[in-house]
């Protein structure tokens, strides 16, 4: 009952760049909680990769995996070409200078400024950012981004939900990463800041040509940001497609996502 091979197979016959993300046959469970049952994914280079899955479907823990904050049972994860389980804790950290990572809400430091917020990557990441780093220059260019330069000396209490997650973008892009993974970058916020952050994500890509794995509950977000998308039921890549492929696809676990 998998509609998985006709999409997928539309999928092969597009020429498809590089992949800077592989996932082959993910598995992984908590004793009886068989939660990822062979999961599979593809992230090419320059796209905005958008997952969807219910609540508890196992997003965070493919997450996880993916930056190897946990180990899988079984199944393979290359990124930028390394396998992840492999890495030792000096390349595991090189390959996380690569990958920004927006978590849900906004997770600033509350007790540092804005400024502050934005150098802790910067030193975190000072092998692959360098010693000669005009900080400065990076903090007020990651701000501008996102157009809250002004915001540099204040602490994060005296900003909207909004305006936190876009100094938590600001937060994630000052490292320049080849790979954004957002967890919910919507999820809390009105309709208008939603939309605001979902251009700002639009507009981040086409600027740094980043490639872009976007897990969002948030059909308006998919329908506008996503080239192409994966449904994750049932512990595997249930469906694959762009968000009109998928919305035409006559599955009652499919449907339930767009109504
Ligand atoms: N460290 C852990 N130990 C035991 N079970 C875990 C652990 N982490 C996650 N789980 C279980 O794995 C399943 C998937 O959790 P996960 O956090 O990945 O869901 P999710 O898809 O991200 O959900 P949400 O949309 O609510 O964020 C859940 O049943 C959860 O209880
Ligand atoms: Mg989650």
């Amino acid at each position: 009952m998998k509609a998985t091979q006709n999409i997928t197979s539309v999928q092969q016959s597009r020429a498809m760049p590089e992949a800077v993300i592989a996932i082959k046959d993910l598995r992984k469970s908590f004793g009886d909680n068989h939660v990822l049952n062979g999961f599979n994914m593809k992230l090419y280079k320059g796209e905005n990769l958008v997952i969807m899955g219910k609540s508890g479907s196992g997003k965070s823990v493919m997450i996880k995996c993916l930056v190897g904050l946990m180990q899988a049972d079984s199944g393979s994860i290359m990124v930028m070409g390394k396998e992840v389980a492999k890495l030792n804790r000096k390349l595991l950290d090189e390959l996380r200078a690569e990958i920004g990572f927006l978590f849900q809400g906004s997770a600033l430091y509350d007790s540092m400024t804005v400024r502050e917020n934005l150098e802790f990557p910067l030193r975190r990441h000072q092998k692959k950012m360098g010693n000669n780093l005009d900080t400065n220059s990076l903090v007020m260019e990651a701000l501008e981004n996102v157009g809250l330069a002004h915001t540099v000396d204040i602490m994060p209490e005296e900003l909207s939900g909004g305006m936190k997650r876009r100094v938590a973008l600001a937060r994630t892009l000052i490292i320049q990463p080849k790979i954004i993974l957002y967890d919910e970058p919507t999820s809390g916020l009105d309709p208008i800041t939603s939309k605001e952050i979902i251009e700002l994500m639009l507009r981040i890509q086409k600027k740094y040509q980043t490639s872009s794995l976007i897990i969002t509950h948030d059909v308006d977000c998919a329908r506008v940001i996503a080239d192409r998308m994966i449904l994750l039921i049932d512990g595997i890549n249930y469906i694959e497609g762009t968000f009109n492929e998928l919305i035409q696809i006559n599955d009652p676990k499919v449907k339930a996502f767009f109504k």
